[in-house]
């Protein structure tokens, strides 16, 4: 019979990668914690309009990338393919920016169906925060600044942060018109996708990587010019705190995302370490998203990373994670195994991490694989142990003598033998 393997670009993760993303994982909580962000977990499946409404229809993601089918009920159900939709979604619904502002964060697998190649895969994890409620700079700020708290802590370099604002959607509506004007004239000139995103799309030509549409666009019209001064001035504050902040970024006016909510700020944190997947981490404000989906008109701000490109970096730059300490490995050669599980579980309860054997064997066997879980201590009870009332204490990693100490005495020895 042939093996079932997974589902191609969406992997597993093993053991021993796993240590690693927890650490990660531990880093992320704890800095939502220092800037009081609260923790939302919506369902991985959403009802396919949230996204086709929110994203828009004419993104990749939406047009290409999401896994949608119908349930037993004829409705129209998608996995997710990001959070921010399903985010601003669960706040209408329960109320929770009801006359209040509030900050969150998520951690969790998200769908797209892309060309899976090295940091891009079909189930991936991101982590993301949102505030939803805040209009100024200052919440901008904030939010780019627990990005750049996040490389700081987990010891991420040479990482570029770019910045670009999109107006609001009075100033880009008029710039879309412009533009458009623009690009229509040169439509010969046009590739396939530009001519296809000309009428539904035209922001995102300004990001084709086509040299000649780049040519072309030198003498396009600019977004900055078409803006009203209080968002330019929005934009401006923004940088003037990150340079207090001692943030250093670029202002890319080409950066406008590839999702449709983004109104004002946006950026994005690259790398040109992990070959053509270059974002780490991209985001934005979506002042509209919320009163376009029923609720208020309320503002928001947030970003999302990619876990498996920045435990890749991790990987890349950070020091080696050690791997699951192991205290205790306990050996049991006779023929009742009820003494080493009381100790074991008595150990335990002081905190102490400890494998069981669980299998007969000789005590050579046993000894190995006391050493292949990495234990600091082998506790080892063979007959003539059982028939004295005592253990033997043995040193895993240490060259120190291996002792016999009284059953009784057991818990408190490896205690003191682990902290001296
Ligand atoms: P996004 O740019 O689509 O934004 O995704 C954010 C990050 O998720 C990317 O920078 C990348 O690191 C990671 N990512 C995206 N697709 C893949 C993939 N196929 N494989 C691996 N990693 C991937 C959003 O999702 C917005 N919701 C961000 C946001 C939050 N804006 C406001 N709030």
């Amino acid at each position: 019979m042939k093996n079932i393997q997974s589902v191609r670009g969406m992997n597993d993760l093993l053991p021993d990668q796993i240590v690693g993303w927890h650490r990660v994982e531990a880093v992320l909580r704890d800095i939502t914690q220092k800037y009081g962000y609260q923790e939302i977990r919506t369902p991985m499946v959403e009802k396919t309009a949230l996204f086709t409404q929110s994203i828009g229809d004419q993104t990749d993601i939406v047009e290409k990338e999401m896994y949608t089918f119908r349930d037993a009920g004829e409705e129209s159900l998608t996995l997710r393919p990001e959070s921010t939709a399903s985010t601003v979604r669960a706040c209408i619904q329960h109320g929770l920016i009801h006359n209040r502002q509030i900050r969150l964060w998520y951690m969790g697998p998200m769908f797209r169906r892309e060309r899976p190649q090295r940091g891009r895969y079909r189930q991936f994890h991101q982590f993301g925060v949102e505030a939803l409620g805040w209009p100024g700079p200052d919440i901008d700020s904030e939010i780019i600044r627990i990005g750049e708290r996040i490389w700081r802590e987990l010891e991420i370099n040479g990482l570029t942060l770019e910045i670009n604002t999109l107006g609001s959607e009075r100033s880009r509506t008029a710039y879309r018109q412009a533009l458009t004007d623009f690009l229509t004239e040169k439509r010969d000139q046009l590739d396939e996708v530009s001519l296809r995103r000309l009428h539904t799309n035209p922001l995102r030509i300004l990001d084709n990587k086509n040299l000649q549409i780049q040519e072309i666009l030198k003498d396009a019209p600019v977004l900055h010019n078409f803006m009203l001064s209080d968002e330019r001035k929005h934009f401006e504050s923004l940088c003037s705190s990150l340079d207090r902040s001692d943030i250093t970024y670029q202002i890319n006016p080409k950066l406008v995302r590839g999702l449709d909510y983004y109104s004002g700020t946006v950026f994005e944190w690259k790398t040109d370490q992990l070959g053509a997947q270059s974002a780490i981490c991209a985001g934005g404000r979506y002042d509209k998203l919320i009163e376009n989906r029923g609720g208020r008109d309320t503002p928001a701000v947030g970003f999302a990373m990619g876990l498996e490109r920045l435990i890749e970096l991790v990987t890349l730059q950070g020091e080696p994670v050690e791997i699951q300490s192991i205290h205790a490995y306990m050996i049991d050669l006779t023929d009742s195994f009820e003494i080493t599980t009381q100790i074991a579980e008595k150990l335990r309860d002081q905190g102490l991490n400890v494998v069981e054997h669980c299998g007969k064997g000789k005590l050579k066997n046993q000894l190995k694989k006391a050493d292949q879980s990495g234990a600091l201590l082998a506790l080892i009870r063979g007959q003539d142990e059982a028939d004295s009332g005592i253990i033997q204490l043995k040193h895993l990693r240490e060259e120190k003598p291996q002792f016999n100490v009284p059953v009784e005495d057991i818990v408190g020895q490896c205690l003191k033998t682990l902290t001296s």
